[in-house]
């Protein structure tokens, strides 16, 4: 159940403040009975809400997980025409966007949704959401260069914020590294920058995690919808994190 003012703003009608002037109006009925009390609560999915003799559509949250593959802009149009991470969304109507952005020449978990105030948190800093990517790297870093991967590197939009980061597997043959790091921000190119930053350039990489979303089960290019259990965790998650104080559950 929600605020009748609160579902007729997100569906589009108008302003939350115009909303609440057309119920005390006389304008918004549910289920064939005139409203006019603000802050009556209805259930958007099976109440009946008609605003000037119109019923209201109402889009569902939809939440999906897709494991994006690298050379897709993270985005949901190209200027250029390139392709984009909604081009592999077949059949899905309503309108998602990304949460967050990976690189065109990064792959991994990418969620979508149309749900804005999820997205808004998912993707703060405050919240302290886990983003675990895998990159292998040029040249084999040291346990020290690691570590201050994980403590923080001074980029030059200021310090990144301590995360954590080890040594999964060297590549001695090939002179490279694969390394897993987990952070709490999302700045541009931030695992890229930081890795450059200790001399070891990224080669290719990959987001394997979000919080406890993994990729399982799909292969590049493959997304599914978040069951409910999963939206419900995420959401407590945020919670948690926030009553903590950004602190790490
Ligand atoms: N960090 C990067 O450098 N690139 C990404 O796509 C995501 C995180």
């Amino acid at each position: 159940m929600e605020r009748l003012q609160k579902i007729l703003a997100h569906a589009g009608v108008a302003s939350r403040r115009h909303c609440e002037e057309l119920i005390v109006q006389g304008k918004v009925q549910v289920n064939g009975a005139v409203v006019r009390e603000l802050g009556t609560r209805v259930n958007p999915l099976t109440d009946k809400i008609v605003v000037n003799g119109r019923r209201i559509q109402l889009e569902q949250h939809v939440h999906l997980l897709l494991y994006k593959p690298t050379g897709v802009i993270t985005s949901v149009t190209d200027p250029q025409g390139r392709r984009v991470v909604t081009d592999l969304l077949k059949g899905v109507k309503e309108r998602v966007y990304p949460v967050g952005r990976l690189d065109y020449d990064t792959s991994g978990l990418l969620l979508l949704t149309n749900d804005g105030g999820l997205a808004n948190k998912l993707a703060h800093p405050s919240y302290e959401i886990d983003k675990v990517y895998r990159a292998w790297v040029r040249g084999v870093p040291t346990a020290e260069k690691v570590r201050k991967l994980a403590t923080g590197i001074r980029l030059e939009d200021g310090m990144t914020s301590p995360g954590e980061a080890r040594l999964i597997k060297v590549d001695a043959g090939k002179g490279k590294a694969l390394v897993e790091l987990t952070i709490h921000e999302g700045r541009n190119r931030q695992v890229r920058r930081m890795c450059d930053a200790i001399g070891h350039p990224v080669i290719t990489l990959e987001r394997i995690r979000l919080d406890f979303l993994t990729l399982e089960g799909l292969a590049p290019g493959q997304y599914r919808p978040l069951t409910s259990a999963e939206v419900d965790r995420l959401k407590q998650g945020l919670i948690q994190n926030k009553r903590d104080g950004g602190r790490k559950r």
